[in-house]
Parts: structure tokens; sequence; C-alpha cells
């Protein structure tokens, strides 16, 4: 058994007693919020509107780690079929197009010809790529630069995904944990995304490498046309970073 099939296994029980836990959070964190939602239209001053509002929000954060654990642990199965990962980047990268423009942050990409079909979960993919801008873009100042490159070197047979920034690169404390759940260094974040990203990765048969420094960050996402796993024979180089 590999080593991300063993992280799987693993996974899918903690999965069962996450689902538990989740069901038990959810019923009470409903009802909470239903109160506080009640006595929000029912106080006239804006400080205690505002207290409801703050305690509220708190509630829905509690609401999103919950699922997010939920969506790591369980492991999803990703339901497959035909697709061309270049329209999915597309997709991803016009989600965040706005937010980018407002920022002040470009986007360049490159190597989007029509690329093979690979065998894997649109969505999920999708989620991944999202995942990896959204890292890219709330780590950069103005005028920051996100570089989106999709290759598919013949010797691989597969298809490398890359996202780099110019950004600040991943503070050295966290390097060690970045796939881990809940490692975050940012206010109101879940420290879920990449943990997400290394999960989806996993079930594609895939390797998804970091690397950052002062100068920005880079990820590279290889995932198998065939949805079989990128070995490491030397016949089949692993792409590292
Ligand atoms: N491109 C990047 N540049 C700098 N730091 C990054 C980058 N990508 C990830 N990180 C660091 O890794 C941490 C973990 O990222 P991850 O996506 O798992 O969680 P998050 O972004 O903090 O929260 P969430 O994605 O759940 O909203 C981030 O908090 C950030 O410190
Ligand atoms: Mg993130």
């Amino acid at each position: 058994m590999s080593a991300g099939d063993s992280r799987i296994c693993a996974l899918a029980t903690v999965g069962e007693l996450a689902a538990t836990l989740v069901h038990e959070i959810k019923g009470p964190l409903a009802i909470a919020d239903g109160y506080i939602q009640l006595l929000q239209n029912q106080v006239r001053d804006d400080r205690s509107r505002d207290i409801c509002q703050k305690v509220r929000s708190q509630l829905e954060h509690i609401d999103h780690l919950v699922q997010g654990l939920l969506y790591v642990a369980r492991a999803q199965r990703p339901n497959r079929r035909p697709c061309r990962p270049e329209e999915t980047v597309r997709n991803a990268i016009s989600l965040i197009q706005a937010t980018a423009l407002a920022r002040g942050v470009e986007i360049r990409v490159s190597g989007l010809a029509r690329t093979p079909e690979i065998h894997a979960d649109p969505g999920q993919i999708s989620q991944l790529i999202l995942n990896l801008l959204l890292n890219a873009l709330e780590a950069l100042p103005l005028g920051g630069i996100i570089w989106v490159r999709l290759r598919c070197p013949e010797s691989l047979q597969a298809v490398v995904l890359t996202v780099a920034d110019n950004g600040p690169g991943i503070p050295e404390d966290i390097k060690d944990r970045l796939f881990e759940p809940f490692v975050t260094t940012k206010e109101g974040g879940t420290g879920l995304g990449l943990a997400i990203c290394r999960n989806i990765v996993d079930q594609h048969g895939g390797r998804i490498r970091i690397r950052s420094g002062k100068k920005g960050t880079l990820v590279r996402v290889t995932l198998p046309m065939s949805g079989l796993p990128v070995t490491d024979s030397p016949a089949v180089p692993v792409a590292g970073c």
C-alpha cells in the first residue's frame, strides 16, 4: 500500500468520527444562531445589534470549519469523467478575475492551448485550482502577479499545472505542516485550503509540490491523464519543484 493509500485509509476512519461529530455540532449551532437572530430582531440599539452580528459571524465560522473538516476527513471519492484541464483552469480564473482586478493583481496565463483529456472530477479540480489561486491572491500586495501555466510533457503522461506568485512567500514556521488541516496564518482563515488540495490530488493519483521563498511561491500539481498514480519510477520522473 502506498503512502497516499494509507493516508486515505486513515482519513476514512477519521471521517466516520468527523461525520458523527459534525452532525452533533451542526444542530446546536443552528439552534444558537436561531436564538441570536431572534434577539437581533428584538434589540433596538445599534451596539446590541452589532454584538449579535459578531456572534453570528463566529457561529458561521465554526460551521465552515466543521464542514471543511468533514470534507478533508471523508476523503471524497472523485466522480471522474473525461475532462479538459484547460477549460477548468479558464473557468477558475474567470471566477476570481474580478477580485484580482479590484486588488490590482495581474493573472498571466500560458499553455492553455488544447490539452489532452484527463480522467478526473472537474468539480474537484476546479476547487483545487481555485484554492491555489486564492492563496496567491491573498498573499499578494497591489501590483502583484500570478502566473498560471499548464503543460503536458509527453514523458510524464500527465498534465502539470503550476500556480506561481511574486508574493512574500510562505512563513518558515508553517512550511513543514502546510497540508495539515487548520494550519493558517490568516485571521478568519480555516487552514483547510491546502489540506483539501492535497486530498483531491491524492484521490486523482497525482502529486502536489510547493516551493516558496522570499521572492514568491510556486505550487506544482501533476495529474496523470489515466487517473492512475504518478509513479516514482525513473522512466516517469516525479515533477518536483
Ligand atoms: N501563495 C502563498 N503565499 C504565501 N503564503 C501562502 C501561500 N499559500 C499558502 N500560504 C500559507 O499557507 C497557509 C495555509 O494555506 P491554506 O490554503 O491551507 O489555508 P488558508 O488560506 O490560511 O485558509 P483557507 O484556505 O481555509 O481560507 C496560509 O495561511 C498561508 O500562510
Ligand atoms: Mg487558502
